[in-house]
């Protein structure tokens, strides 16, 4: 049995039609549509990718959504002198600090950004503001890539409550929080990480796995109990011929693809799991999408809030 896809590109498009009028009505009430700054410093390749994605679909939903560049040249100190400039702003609702940031700034500036940044303008719900709020279950802007895949199992019917719930990974911007959306959902959750013992073993309890830890194909059918709903966070550019074969079985269409481009993108989670698990995101077209989608979700909460004076 082959496990049923969940399509996030396709939640995500819905989801951005069920937005749109409400940018519009907020533009109509407010004489303004709903902002969105996005900072971006210096040359990363993949970075540009996902800003210019954020920003298409920004203005796709009926944004002001501004691009703020700083040069590789750019000091910390400019850079947090920009994000203060935003905080001012009247016209910008929501501010964006794309990570990462140059390694010249140091190990702890995207800290440093991020309690620069106007809690009620964070719409990537990084700031520590709204990391306690969310942890105390306060109205909060939420990280987006877990808040994008609590939306994706609730619409697809996916039951959470007295659930275990195995979450591998535990970076600040999608293993806690994840986390901890789905212990607000009243999971039973399990946090894994690259020191826990037996990993397969402690996965296989689950029956909600989300993989979030950036190694291709980690997550074989080893780690799955049949039936499972299996999220893949991982967005990872292959390279190796060695690992695509081990990915991929002769024949395969993303095999072709890898030998003609010489990459491929794959997720965290083997392939061959969707032999055993109930459900299944894709990579691409899974969680991806739906980070950006959640991102405005974010963007229009932040603007009605900044107006209104509601959180
Ligand atoms: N870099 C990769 N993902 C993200 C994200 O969700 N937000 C920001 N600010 N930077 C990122």
């Amino acid at each position: 049995m082959s496990a049923r896809v969940l399509d996030g590109q396709a939640l995500a498009g819905r989801m951005q039609q069920e937005i749109t009028p409400q940018v519009a009505a907020f533009a109509a009430r407010r004489g303004r549509p709903p902002g969105l700054a996005i900072v971006l410093v210096g040359q990363h390749p993949a970075s540009e990718v996902y800003v210019r994605n954020k920003l298409k679909a920004g203005r796709d939903v009926g944004f002001r959504a501004d691009l703020e560049r700083l040069p590789d040249t750019a000091s910390l100190g400019d850079l947090l002198a920009l994000v203060e400039r935003l905080n001012e702003s009247d016209v910008h609702d929501g501010i964006l600090v794309q990570a990462p940031l140059p390694k010249a700034f140091g190990p702890d500036a995207a800290a440093r950004v991020f309690d620069v940044i106007a809690p009620d303008k964070d719409v990537d719900g990084f700031t520590a503001v709204n990391v306690g709020r969310m942890v105390q279950g306060r109205p909060a802007l939420v990280a987006c890539t877990p808040s994008g895949i609590i939306e994706l199992l609730v619409r697809e019917g996916i039951p959470l409550e007295g659930r275990r719930a195995c979450v591998v990974g535990r970076s600040d911007i999608v293993g806690k929080p994840m986390a901890l959306l789905l212990l607000q959902r009243h999971a039973t959750v399990t946090i894994c990480h690259s020191k826990t013992a037996d990993l397969p073993a402690v996965c296989r309890e689950a029956d909600i796995l989300v993989a979030a830890i950036g190694r291709a194909g980690l997550v074989t059918k080893a780690f799955v109990k049949p039936g499972a709903a299996v999220i893949d966070v991982g967005m990872n550019q292959v390279t190796d011929a060695g690992l695509a074969a081990q990915l991929f079985p002769e024949g395969h269409p993303r095999l072709a693809k890898f030998r003609e481009r010489g990459s491929v993108l794959v997720g965290d989670v083997h392939p061959e799991v969707a032999e055993v698990a109930g459900a299944l995101t894709p990579v691409p077209g899974g969680v991806g999408p739906l980070t950006v989608t959640m991102l405005m979700m974010n963007t229009l909460r932040a603007a009605r809030a900044r107006m209104d004076g509601t959180r």
